[in-house]
């Protein structure tokens, strides 16, 4: 199947990482659709994109609701009836200023819904879609911060659901071993966006890349891992 034909869904698409995701993805040719829980963010990002020459489609996606993700997903089975690459990009609260001994529970609650439960909701819709298919690329944007290797005090919910986000990776990727759908973890370094701050060595352009190197993975492609810049990382 050509690129023109497949079709990519990426989460928090409206700025930072998942805007140049967008950018990168629909520049290799496939059909991107970018979405938003914000419609007004949205439009304007798809506007913006479309006055540089890059087309998306744009759709409402709030991964922390179950209701918008399952219409989101009806919506893109009635238009388009699959989904070949899933980029859960959207990600919440980087938490620096707390710790773990005294982090503030509704904070903790809310990484968990967006970083953990986000992807997991999408991933529920997307799976069956790809297995009538027998092919999809599910791309889980994690973070060092996340590796148990590495692992330290401070950002307490956002290493958390990081970390647990690298399992729902490794169990899907069991789970799905064999039927054509390749799941990964890519950190996509430390990233000059709202999130990563002004200080952050990376552009987007490199941030976005490893991810887009994990959506577009040939057949032979790995699957189960974590990567940055496609090399394998240490969980
Ligand atoms: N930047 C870094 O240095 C860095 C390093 C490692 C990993 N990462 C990971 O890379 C990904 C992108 O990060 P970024 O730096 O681009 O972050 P960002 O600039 O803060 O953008 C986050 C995006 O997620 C969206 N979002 C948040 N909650 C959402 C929800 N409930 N439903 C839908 N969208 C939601 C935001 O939408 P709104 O505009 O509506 O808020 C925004 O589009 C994240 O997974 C992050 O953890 C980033």
């Amino acid at each position: 199947m050509s690129n023109s034909a497949r079709i990519a869904v990426v989460t928090g698409g409206n700025r930072g990482i998942g805007y140049e995701v967008c950018r990168q993805l629909a520049g290799k040719g496939l059909h991107v659709i970018m979405t938003s829980r914000d419609p007004k963010k949205g439009i304007t990002a798809r506007d913006r994109l479309r006055s540089e020459g890059v087309e998306t489609e744009f759709h409402v996606l709030d991964v922390n609701s179950n209701a918008s993700v399952t219409e989101f997903f009806h919506i893109l089975n009635d238009h388009h009836g699959r989904i070949d690459v899933l980029i859960n990009n959207a990600a919440t609260h980087y938490d620096s200023n707390q710790h773990a001994s005294d982090a503030r529970m509704t904070v903790i609650l809310e990484a968990i819904d967006t970083n953990l439960l986000g992807p997991w909701r999408t991933c529920q819709e997307a799976i069956p879609m790809m297995r009538r298919q027998k092919y999809g690329r599910i791309v889980n944007v994690s973070s060092g911060a996340g590796s148990l290797s590495e692992m330290k005090g401070g950002t307490p919910a956002y290493s958390v659901t990081k970390a647990a986000l690298n399992v729902l990776t490794i169990k899907l990727a069991s789970e799905l071993d064999g039927t054509g759908i390749l799941v990964n973890s890519v950190c996509p370094g430390w990233v000059k966006t709202d999130m990563g701050g002004p200080h952050a060595p990376r552009s987007v352009e490199e941030g976005a890349k490893g991810i887009v190197w994990a959506a577009t993975l040939g057949d032979d492609g790995p699957t189960g891992g974590f990567f940055r810049d496609g090399k394998k990382i240490a969980w």
